[in-house]
């Protein structure tokens, strides 16, 4: 019983420093070890004094009480002791039972608060410029070919969903998805930055093949046909931005990005 006590007060300790705050991990640790340990003990020593210890032997009598043993069960009934016990060895473990369940949901806490919809946009919209890593505004006659440029939105730079390379290819090649013929002024291609399997930054361009390459786990995608994959773990396309020359000859997007950047699970 005392073993199911300390469980249940160290399992609500566990509860009041996490809540209070938490970052003491070893504290933390250490009341959750004496909480599922005292649990243990409790339960085992409780399961030892039930079963009793050693061999036991016993010979086969018949099985009806004798009237001397009714009286003694009656007796020992009356005075209420051993039920008294086992009431409070019960009541021990239902509250370490309970403390330790509370114990167990508390980290749901650090989930969070909900994204809401943050997720599914970036900070490109109509209208919004193209600027390079130092913040100036990138024209289309800055893309060399066969080149690639790191790009973010205007007032974004370093955001790291809304980041996004330049390539320039040949127009005539081009084979993008349907609606998208207006995305490549000039074979001007803008596509997520963030690869579609787990996340890493796809940083490199292989200009002979049209292949974007994520080096994390070797996806690549094919820029000429809207960046779907062709090799590796990667099973969804990067996003694409409409791009847009101005009279100025700097390069802005007409929307955000074709679909939510990053790994796929909005498809899942
Ligand atoms: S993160 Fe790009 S291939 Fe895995």
């Amino acid at each position: 019983m005392v073993a199911l006590l300390v469980a249940a007060a160290a399992a609500v300790a566990f509860v009041v420093v996490f809540w209070s705050g938490g970052r003491r991990t070893q504290l933390e640790g250490a009341l959750l070890a004496l909480a599922f340990g005292g649990s243990g003990v409790g339960l085992v020593v409780w399961a030892n004094h039930l079963i009793g210890g050693g061999e036991q032997s016993e010979d086969r009598t018949p099985l009806r009480a004798t009237p001397e043993e009714i009286r003694e069960l009656d007796a020992e009934l009356g005075r209420g002791e051993v039920i008294a016990r086992r009431v409070w060895l019960r009541r021990s473990a239902v509250a370490a039972g309970g403390a330790l369940g509370i114990a167990l949901v508390s980290p749901l806490r650090s989930l969070g608060p909900s994204p809401g919809k943050q997720l599914l946009h970036t900070a490109w919209g109509d209208g919004v410029r193209v600027v390079a890593e130092d913040g100036t505004p990138v024209a289309a006659a800055d893309v060399p070919a066969d080149g690639l440029v790191t790009v973010f939105p205007e007032g974004a730079v370093g955001a790291a969903d809304a980041q996004a390379v330049l390539v320039r290819v040949d127009p005539s090649l081009l084979h993008l998805p349907r609606g998208r013929d207006s995305w490549a002024p000039g074979g001007l291609l803008a596509y997520s930055k963030v690869c579609t399997h787990a996340g890493c930054p796809v940083g490199l361009y292989q200009a002979d093949s049209h292949e974007l390459l994520c080096p994390c786990h070797q996806s690549s995608f094919d820029v000429l046909r809207g960046a779907v994959p062709v090799s590796g773990p990667a099973a969804w396309p990067l996003p694409q931005l409409p791009l847009v020359v101005g009279a100025d000859g700097l390069l802005r997007v007409s929307g955000d990005f074709s679909e939510p950047v990053g790994p796929g699970w909005w498809k899942a």
